[in-house]
């Protein structure tokens, strides 16, 4: 890919302002041709007032703010098209990658590809195409001009832009490097903002904002260190290139020149005045291009990073894809490690049948999660296979595979819209009434209406308004909802008390009675007991695997799980019947 390429979808609009552009400069320029005329007017016949120049310098400006004004509406519409195009394209293929690439790229990161980068190039595409061609019709224009009235101070003209022009993009590149550290560090600040904000509990609880403030802290000091270097390294090469483009030198130079020349008759007092009016224009014009190398360098890195994103591994794709029959879900030899390599799954070998109930337990960190992922390819298997209804997933068209899976996740997010919004998230056509239901199915319903606003309440940035187990529930009445065969609940009674979970549990079995397929991961072996089959996980192994009577039999380490689990649960009805608030039946 090349940089331009970027620009492809604007491209005609931004060729469009560019060469009305370029026709507004030539009009620009020849107001100065017209100065000439009257100059030359009125030394050739002082006795008539130069009307004609006038009427045509009258004609020439309106025609230049007119096309000027169209130019510069056409780069700036360019550029919010282009901000449009590019966005939507990045979120699109941040869809399309794999959970956990999508969640490497960071926050930060991912904020400054989107809204900075973007912006980086919409100051690129509005400003560059006047310039751009201001630069280019005007050294070419009075050149052209100048070569008319003489040819040697024409080329002398022609030396020197040449020359300041080498310079200044020598002085221009020894801001390269630091640009790109200046990026980094521009990452890294939103980085630890995003981390100092999302984790303000864990910050004031456990660090005293010490920990946490001060890596942003130091992300700050980098970035203004970074600045001050930068704009300190290039204070001689700017006021060296600004000077080299003041018209000063340049008229200097020529004045010298064209005053011994005039003294020794060689040229006319026109061609001096023309060639101090002109030659000013060049140095003037050129000036700009400076800002514009210098945005050119910004969006250079900007384009950088929207292409290392649109270059990322889509998740694997084949060119086929089939339809599964049924919804029996395989797992074959199936292996799988995060990028640090470490083996998270090693050997899974599991039959999910159909309309069947599915728990999987084990200890915190060996791999139930993991697992449960791999189902919906938010993480693709490393080794072995998967397949549904005989088919391997990577052949079912992701958003068909998707369509079959609702996934209530440990730690749930919810959106910053009404709490019935939320309920009926990318669901099109769901009644109020449909909502109402979903949540009374998921025990949510008496606490929506509780609540001032009721359904319409908004739930907050990623839903900090309500309890943990408040939006579980609502995620757990989005699933009602979503009505898909496959349902994968990661810890769904984990925030729940002793009643709910009981409440909660009834409503998974009506799921089950509806024929659909639930797979939940749970440490509470009371909701184990009714599944069709347990799949207990230790260290990313399956270690036992059948129904609770069998495993009881057979497992040790199930055995001595599930008296350890009755332990807990008979210390748990000796603090609650205290209570009187939860009897042994309940549970
Ligand atoms: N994004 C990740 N990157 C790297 N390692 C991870 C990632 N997520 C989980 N792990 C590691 O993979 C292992 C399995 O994690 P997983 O979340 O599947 O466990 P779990 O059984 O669901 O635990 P818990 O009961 O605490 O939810 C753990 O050792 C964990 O440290
Ligand atoms: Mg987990």
């Amino acid at each position: 890919m090349v940089y331009s390429d970027i620009f492809l979808p604007v491209k005609k609009k931004i060729n469009q302002s560019i060469v009305v552009a370029a026709f507004a400069q030539i009009l620009k320029l020849s107001v100065w041709l017209i100065l000439i005329w009257v100059m030359y007017a009125l030394k050739n016949d002082s006795s008539h007032f130069p009307i004609l120049p006038l009427i045509c310098l009258l004609i020439i400006s309106i025609i230049f703010y007119v096309l000027r004004v169209y130019a510069h509406d056409k780069s700036h519409y360019a550029a919010f098209e282009l901000e449009e195009i590019l966005r939507k394209r990045l979120v699109e293929k941040i869809n399309q990658l794999p959970l956990e690439t999508a969640r490497n790229i960071g926050s930060g990161n991912l904020i400054k590809v989107l809204i900075d980068d973007i912006k980086e190039l919409h100051a690129f595409v509005a400003d560059a195409p006047p310039l751009k061609a201001e630069a280019i019709v005007t050294p070419i224009f009075t050149l052209l001009v100048l070569f008319i009235f003489n040819w040697l101070f024409a080329c002398l003209v022609l030396f020197i832009t040449l020359v300041s022009f080498v310079i200044l993009s020598y002085l221009l590149r020894k801001g390269h490097l630091l640009k790109q550290q200046y990026n980094e560090a521009t990452v890294e600040i939103n980085s630890r903002i995003i981390e100092y904000i999302q984790g303000m509990n864990a910050v004031r609880t456990f660090d005293a904002g010490e920990g946490a403030y001060s890596q942003y802290r130091t992300a700050l000091t980098n970035y203004s260190q970074l600045v001050f270097d930068w704009l300190y390294s290039s204070r001689y090469s700017s006021k060296i290139a600004r000077s080299l483009f003041s018209p000063m030198l340049v008229n200097c130079i020529l004045i010298i020149g064209l005053s011994f020349a005039y003294m020794s008759e060689q040229v006319s007092f026109t061609t001096i005045f023309s060639f101090l009016l002109l030659t000013a224009g060049i140095a003037e014009s050129i000036y700009p291009v400076m800002g514009l190398f210098q945005i050119l360098e910004k969006s250079k890195a900007a384009i950088d990073r929207i292409f290392e994103v649109e270059s990322l591994p889509f998740l694997t794709r084949t060119d086929t894809y089939n339809t599964p029959s049924n919804n029996e879900i395989l797992f074959k030899n199936v292996y799988f490690s995060y990028q640090n390599n470490q083996q998270v799954l090693s050997d899974i070998n599991l039959r999910i049948i159909e309309n069947s109930f599915t728990v999987f337990i084990g200890n915190s960190g060996s791999g139930k999660t993991t697992l449960a992922n791999l189902i919906p390819r938010f993480l693709d298997v490393e080794q072995g296979s998967i397949t549904l209804g005989g088919i391997d997933i990577k052949q079912i068209e992701y958003n068909q595979l998707i369509s079959k899976i609702s996934l209530v996740p440990q730690d749930n997010f919810l959106f910053s819209c009404s709490i019935a919004d939320n309920i009926r998230y990318g669901l099109d056509n769901i009644t109020d009434q449909q909502v109402i239901e979903a949540a009374q199915k998921a025990e949510i319903h008496n606490f929506i209406m509780s609540l001032p606003q009721q359904y319409q309440t908004l739930a907050g940035e990623r839903g900090q308004l309500l309890s943990g187990g408040q939006k579980q529930r609502i995620a757990i009445a989005r699933t009602f909802l979503q009505n898909r065969p496959i349902i994968i609940l990661d810890e769904p009674t984990a925030f729940s008390d002793a009643i709910n979970e009981v409440l909660l549990l009834k409503a998974f079995t009506r799921l089950i009675e509806q024929h659909k397929t639930v797979i939940m991961i749970t440490h509470r072996l009371s909701s184990a007991i009714k599944a069709d089959q347990i799949i207990f996980l230790e260290q990313g192994k399956i270690i036992a695997q059948g129904h609770h009577d069998d495993l009881i039999k057979s497992s040790d380490k199930y055995q001595a799980l599930w008296q350890e689990y009755q332990q807990a649960r008979n210390w748990t009805i000796a603090v609650n019947s205290v209570n009187n608030e939860v009897t042994d039946e309940t549970i």
